[in-house]
């Protein structure tokens, strides 16, 4: 009799610990510049929640490292003084630091795509929607690859050759982005496979303005990738399933301050870099492992990444007729804004990327050689890139950026 009593109170106590325990799962903060996040436990994510109903997505096989907090940005300068680079932080990391172990924070209120795609607050829960890796993109009316401009550099490989990651600093601005269904990037991208035979895969992280997206013109951390050019799967942040974060200290989707016309430059790093004990591509944003994409989810990049890009890109959405859209790339200045009579565009004028390094096959981060960075500018007169060899600091880097519309760049 005793015996059942004190199961009994056990199963009560336990129950009462559990109860306690959910309703504590949940964090909300809301932040100065109105964003609002939820710490989440990890589990909980897109990619983790849709194991049961995803064949693809094999991530259970794919070791679950958690972040490393150790690694901190040391850089604490303030930004008054012109002549100064600074590693850009999040609000959320300023305000609160980060989330609990075990959970990771998201963004809840953004714009009107992510409530009906993915993250979604119902009676102050969480809930997920989209549990698949189906391609909310393609169900986009406006989505269409030949609206995407680019002004980029990247390295191609020749043979069997293979790029095992690719890194580099991103200039931080605040393009203006003229109409809600276009956006202006910033990003670094690994990918293997083409556009023409549908297989490309593609993982890309870096900063957009994305009004549709987000509900508002601040400049937002955005991780995207695609296995088939965009044809059934693709994903963007944690909308869906695919990309899977660890790091309790990152927003995916969260802002950042921008750059000052001849002022203050803030910075952000980003590496992609495949790691084999994980079988998966690891995402490091200001040094700090953010999450990974598992290469089970890929084809033709599990064997290493046959190109490596950086630079911007748009979306000219023609919404005034052929007229070309005035959204800007970078800080709206072409690649070769110059002071006076100087050789090489001034750096807190154009948009720039600078420190371009690869992964090569003895695992190893190179400088990207100058001589074999290609240049693509989808139209020249409208946004351009260009690339250059600098000191310990700038290694090989690029500028890049432009107005978008104007007298020789009318369509
Ligand atoms: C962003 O939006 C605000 C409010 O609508 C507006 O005042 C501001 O000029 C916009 N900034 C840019 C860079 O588009």
């Amino acid at each position: 009799m005793e015996h059942y009593l004190v199961v009994c109170l056990i199963l009560v106590w336990s129950f009462c610990l559990q109860r306690s325990y959910s309703a504590e799962s949940t964090l909300h903060y809301k932040l100065s510049n109105g964003e609002e996040i939820s710490c989440v436990p990890i589990y909980e994510q897109p990619s983790l929640k849709s194991l049961d109903h995803d064949p693809y997505l094999m991530i259970k096989e794919a070791t679950f490292i958690p972040s490393d907090q150790s690694t901190e940005e040391q850089t604490q300068e303030i930004p008054d003084a012109t002549q100064i680079k600074v590693a850009a932080k999040q609000v959320f990391q300023t305000e609160v630091g980060s989330c609990p172990e075990g959970m990771i924070p998201i963004l809840r209120n953004q714009g009107s795509r992510i409530s009906q795609h993915g993250v979604d607050s119902i009676n102050g829960k969480v809930e997920h929607k989209v549990t698949s890796t189906k391609n909310p993109l393609i169900s986009d009316p406006y989505f269409d690859l030949r609206d995407h401009e680019y002004a980029t550099t990247s390295l191609s490989t020749s043979g069997t050759a293979r790029y095992f990651g690719g890194r580099g600093e991103v200039n931080l601005w605040n393009p203006i982005v003229e109409f809600r269904d276009e956006f202006s990037s910033a990003r670094v991208a690994v990918s293997a496979g083409s556009y023409d035979q549908w297989n490309l895969n593609l993982l890309v992280a870096g900063m957009k303005v994305d009004m549709g997206r987000f509900g508002d013109n601040y400049t937002r951390l955005f991780v995207a990738w695609t296995r088939d050019a965009y044809h059934t799967t693709g994903c963007v942040n944690l909308e869906c399933a695919g990309f899977v974060q660890t790091n309790s200290g990152v927003v995916i989707g969260g802002a950042y301050g921008t750059s000052v016309p001849g002022g203050s430059q803030y910075f952000q790093y980003f590496s992609i870099e495949w790691h084999q004990s994980s079988d998966a591509w690891w995402l490091q944003v200001g040094q700090r492992d953010v999450g990974y994409w598992p290469n089970s989810l890929l084809t033709v990049l599990r064997t290493g990444a046959t190109k490596v890009e950086w630079g911007g890109e748009i979306i000219n959405g023609k919404h005034s007729g052929t007229r070309h859209t005035q959204t800007r790339m970078g800080s709206g200045e072409f690649a070769d804004a110059r002071s006076g009579g100087v050789a090489k565009p001034n750096w807190q004028r154009a948009a720039w990327i600078s420190a371009l390094q690869t992964v090569d096959q003895y695992n190893q981060w190179v400088d990207a050689p100058l001589a074999s960075l290609s240049i693509y500018n989808t139209k020249v007169k409208c946004y351009n890139a260009q690339k250059f060899q600098g000191d310990a600091e700038w290694r090989t880097h690029m500028y890049y950026g432009g107005p978008g519309y104007n007298r020789d760049c009318l369509t």
